[in-house]
């Protein structure tokens, strides 16, 4: 009993001294009140605290940083004619009319390429021209390839791989040209009475096919 209120005491008594000491010590004999004890360096800190690492992608600057520009819409046939009427260059552009009637410009590589690459643009669920009519002529079906501007210009029925084969863009008179008869579907219906393309389309697919973002409108 006697142990244990003197350890007690001592605890209650003792405690404090040390604390009291320690301030005093470190009062007179080191840096007083304040962390600028001469003789010890701190170190330099700015009074921003650490930046945490950033991780959205940079800012774009300059060109990059103007707003997406302006497409107008137009339906796919209706483009792919115009670039056939144009003349089908691969890099100059061509002007067609949009849904609205303003006088649009648009490329090949830019605009048209993608209605033979991509899956999903024609219908939902459409393959890609070139799941089928791709690079290998030997293979591909009707020995077309679509996959680039040459093998678009060079045609179909490339049985042996010649170099050109059937004419698709009708010589430039648009509505002439097979691309034009495979593709256009009024009432969901071929001109022609073959598949119409993209091979498997449902006939509630829009007759000139879906109307896409292509091309800029003119500058106000
Ligand atoms: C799933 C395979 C497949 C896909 C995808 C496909 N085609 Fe075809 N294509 C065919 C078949 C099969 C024929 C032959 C149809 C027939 O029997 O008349 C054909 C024929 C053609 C022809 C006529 C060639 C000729 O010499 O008579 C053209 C032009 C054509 N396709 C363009 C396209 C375009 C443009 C697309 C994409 C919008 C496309 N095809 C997507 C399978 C396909």
């Amino acid at each position: 009993m006697r142990d244990l209120k003197a350890i007690i005491f001592g605890v209650l008594l003792g405690l404090p001294t040390l604390v009291l000491a320690f301030a005093l010590g470190t009062y007179f004999f080191g840096c007083n009140s304040t962390n600028s004890c001469t003789g010890i360096a701190l170190p330099q800190t700015t009074p921003i605290p650490t930046l945490i690492p950033a991780t959205l992608p940079a800012p774009k600057v300059g060109a990059d940083a103007s707003p997406a520009k302006p497409r107008c819409r137009v339906a796919a046939v209706d483009l792919l004619g115009a670039w056939v009427s144009a003349g089908y260059s691969e890099t100059e552009p061509f002007t067609f009319t949009d849904v609205k009637g303003q006088t649009c410009t648009a490329t090949f590589t830019e605009d048209v390429q993608k209605l033979f690459l991509e899956a999903n643009l024609w219908y939902d669920g459409s393959p890609a021209c070139t799941t089928c009519h791709y690079a290998d002529v030997l293979k591909a079906t009707q020995n077309m390839d679509l996959s680039s501007y040459a093998g678009i210009l060079a045609g179909s029925q490339r049985k042996n791989g010649e170099p050109t084969g059937v004419d698709i863009l009708g010589g430039g008179v648009w509505e002439n040209s097979l691309m034009y008869q495979m593709l256009y579907a009024p009432g969901g219906q071929s001109l022609i009475n073959r598949p119409l393309m993209p091979l498997g389309r449902p006939s509630n697919v829009p007759e000139k096919g879906p109307i896409i973002a292509a091309g800029t409108p003119p500058a106000p």
